[in-house]
């Protein structure tokens, strides 16, 4: 029996793990955690003793001793537990692609000194993953990460002045929580995608593309030396990689129907546009900075992406916002986790302030 510890229970991705637990006999939830939401009823049906609602993850997993943390939390809230899985030796099953752009290199030496196994839940990181299995490193030649463009793909950089949060969280083909949506829709969530997979697989950014792809049925590509390109395909539904990364290396089946291939599925590929979506560019910018320029991307975005579903600024301030506060700090490595945090804390505060600028003062 595999024990679960399921943190971010109350998502989007933490309701589509439980349907993956309860439908498997080897797994079991040991510990539920949400940041807000009471967790009394969920546990109870699902027999669950430990549970913890917001506040640092430590206490609940030592408590509950899991043999894999499944960490959904949604942003820099992730990074404690991402960090504690790895330096303890505990499988992380990770959705919160959050922490690994924020703690990148923190997260590595603890994975060093813990030696436990990450396998990523993000599905392109997840299709990257399988593509890699077996493979020795000096034949990879690149990633191919894909996006589906969002809402707003095709869409001119002046069209976007005035779209609406509804229409940026009408996703064409995933139905996420609404950070990520948003995220979906500038391409921040590919940029930070691009930092996730840098850490995770250990290639230089020049050597991670990212390609529009609309329909989202090819998740992720290798491209190895001998001309080769190993390619993951699936409909667009997480609780395939929920169910590979809780069950790896078995496998197990999942309710997702295998692709259909004689109905008539279209692969088209195209660049992304890098004017109408800058954020993708200044995520790539970050990584290759290194130090905490990361953290700070992820920090400004979460703040702008709150002041955008607040009504407090427009879908393109959300870019400008990210590139001030980028602009604004040191970018100075992190010695250990309080480091961390003091740079994500100064990037909210710019971020802040940013936002408080009237809108005619923001940079376009
Ligand atoms: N949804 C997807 O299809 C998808 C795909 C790939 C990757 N991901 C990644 O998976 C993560 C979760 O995404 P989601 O779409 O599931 O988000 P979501 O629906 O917004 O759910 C977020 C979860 O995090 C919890 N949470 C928020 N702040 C917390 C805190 N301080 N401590 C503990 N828990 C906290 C929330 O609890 P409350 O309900 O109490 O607020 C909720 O359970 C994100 O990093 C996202 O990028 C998601």
């Amino acid at each position: 029996m595999r024990r679960v510890a399921l943190l971010g229970a109350t998502g989007s991705i933490g309701r589509q793990a439980i349907e993956i637990v309860a439908a498997h006999p080897g797994l079991e939830l040991c510990a539920l955690m949400s940041g807000s939401q009471p967790l009394e009823a969920l546990a109870h049906e699902h027999g669950v003793a430990h549970l913890q609602v917001g506040g640092d993850p430590e206490p609940l997993l030592e408590t509950a001793a899991p043999d894999v943390v499944l960490n959904a939390i949604v942003g820099f809230a992730g990074v404690r537990a991402t960090l504690w899985a790895l330096e303890h030796g505990v499988a992380l099953a990770l959705a919160n692609k959050e922490s690994l752009v924020a703690a990148g290199e923190l997260a590595l030496e603890a994975q060093g000194r813990g030696g436990g196994l990450l396998i990523p839940i993000d599905s392109e990181h997840s299709a990257v993953f399988q593509c890699l299995e077996g493979r020795a490193p000096e034949t990879v030649d690149s990633l191919v990460l894909t996006a589906s463009g969002g809402p707003f793909r095709g869409r001119f950089r002046a069209e976007l002045a005035t779209v609406t949060v509804g229409e940026a969280l009408a996703h064409p083909t995933w139905r996420m929580g609404r950070k990520i949506t948003v995220d979906s829709a500038t391409l921040a969530n590919k940029g930070l995608e691009l930092i996730e997979a840098h850490w995770l697989f250990g290639l230089p950014y020049e050597r991670i593309e990212v390609v529009v792809h609309p329909s989202s049925v090819v998740h992720s590509l290798v491209r190895f030396r001998d001309g080769a390109a190993l390619a993951h395909l699936g409909y667009p539904d997480m609780r395939v990689p929920i169910s590979f990364g809780l069950t790896y290396p078995e496998r197990a089946a999942t309710p997702v129907p295998p692709l259909d291939l004689a109905s008539g599925l279209t692969l088209e590929f195209e660049p992304p546009d890098l004017d109408a979506f800058p954020l993708l560019t200044s995520a790539r910018d970050a990584g290759e900075r290194g130090g905490t320029y990361p953290c700070v991307f992820n920090a400004a975005n979460e703040v702008a992406v709150e002041g955008f579903l607040a009504g407090r600024l427009g879908f393109l301030d959300i870019a400008a916002t990210v590139e001030d506060t980028l602009g604004r700090v040191s970018g100075a490595p992190a010695r250990d986790l309080d480091d961390l945090v003091e740079a994500d804390a100064e990037a909210r505060r710019f971020a802040e302030e940013a936002l408080r600028e009237p809108a005619g003062q923001r940079r376009a």
